[in-house]
């Protein structure tokens, strides 16, 4: 830790922080789903799902995920295609498919329950440093820091801390303050309550801070420099990709549909048939997706007009997709399975494919 932080620590009244910030959580928290109880299950699952997406979000996947499976048991022995299907819309799938690797792992070599040391825990697929802090501290009650970047914006504020928390070093910073201000009495309210202050007070814009319960050891309140804090460096543009999707049928009404491979972007969801398109080369959009079509899928077809376009921003990319239909004139390879629209609905799709297929039910195509 470098000597400035250090000397802040020194001088700073941990007790009365951590008493105050506890109370305000213990009177004021959310009634959130996962917090009716402490099984680490449960604890482990929220807190993966809470990873770059939003609570308000979050409930409802949580309640009907753990409706359908309750226990390490139900998780680890269930059929891949439900659980992605119970994931669909939240994105970032890897997370699931990591958790499932991870509770298979649980049941195995620790009898079905969740391990509560830093070492076996951080082997588990999926759980990086938040993750294990957040379950060590939260179902445990061990005095682990659980860093993520709202908490990363508490403490840059509490402490004037500087250091831009888009770099990964970053957290390391964070966690050696949270090594030393983190009750050891009550961990889990601690690590929670620090959450809690992000979300509902120091949140990252406009600050509540008249309402902040640990506004007396905030540094960067007393120097009015709560809205410059964090330092957070602006991510990469993400690159738009012009693509084209057709939804294909046959004469018996049957949608054709691809699973996409086991690793990669999206991995193992489904999908309708669409490609990246070449925007320098003189074929149309529609031309290259038929090409793509034959070669791909030995699949003849006339397709339709643009019926319509779908845009869908991850990350690192922009999907701008335009969107053909096209009654298939023979039986397609075996890399596209014909589903009727009854059965589409056990079926995991990303949510620019479920946008795609809406386009669809919604044209005169669909008779
Ligand atoms: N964000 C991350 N973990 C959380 C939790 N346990 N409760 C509320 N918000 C959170």
């Amino acid at each position: 830790m470098d000597k400035d932080l250090q000397n802040k620590l020194e001088n700073f009244p941990i007790e009365s922080f951590q008493h105050d910030l506890i109370n305000w959580y213990l009177t004021e928290k959310r009634d959130l789903p996962w917090r009716r109880d402490q099984d680490p299950y449960k604890v482990w699952v929220s807190e993966i799902m809470l990873q770059q997406t939003r609570v308000d979000t979050v409930i409802p996947y949580f309640t009907s995920f753990i409706t359908k499976f309750p226990t390490i048991e139900s998780l680890a022995d269930a059929n891949e295609e439900e659980v992605l299907k119970a994931w669909e819309g939240l994105g970032y799938y890897s997370r699931v498919r990591n958790l499932q690797s991870a509770v298979k792992e649980v049941k195995e070599s620790y009898g079905g329950v969740v391990p509560n040391t830093p070492n076996e825990i951080s082997k588990l697929k999926g759980v990086g440093p938040y993750t294990k802090g957040a379950i060590l501290s939260i179902a445990y009650n061990i005095p682990e820091p659980a860093v993520d970047g709202n908490v990363m914006r508490v403490l840059s504020r509490i402490l004037s801390i500087w250091e831009d928390i888009a770099k990964p070093k970053a957290r390391k910073t964070f966690e050696a303050a949270t090594y030393e201000l983190i009750s050891k009495e009550d961990p889990s309210s601690f690590n929670q309550a620090l959450m809690e202050l992000g979300a509902l007070i120091c949140t990252p814009t406009s600050p509540s801070c008249l309402l902040c319960p640990v506004r007396e050891h905030c540094s960067a309140f007393e120097e009015g420099v709560q809205t410059e804090l964090p330092i957070k460096s602006k991510k990469k543009k993400p690159k738009p990709l012009q693509m084209a999707a057709a939804v294909l049928y046959d004469q018996n009404s049957n949608l054709y549909i691809h699973k996409r491979p086991s690793s990669g972007l999206l991995a193992k969801l489904w999908e309708y048939p669409n490609v990246e398109l070449d925007v320098t080369t003189g074929k149309t959009y529609r031309e290259q997706l038929v090409d793509y079509l034959q070669d791909e899928y030995d699949v003849k077809v006339e397709l339709s007009e643009l019926a319509g376009t779908v845009e869908h921003i991850f990350s690192h990319l922009i999907w701008n997709i335009s969107i053909y239909f096209g009654k298939v004139k023979n039986t397609p390879n075996g890399d596209l399975v014909p589903v009727t629209e009854t059965e589409l609905s056990k079926y995991a799709f990303p949510v620019s494919h479920q946008k795609i297929y809406q386009i669809f039910k919604e044209s005169d195509f669909n008779v």
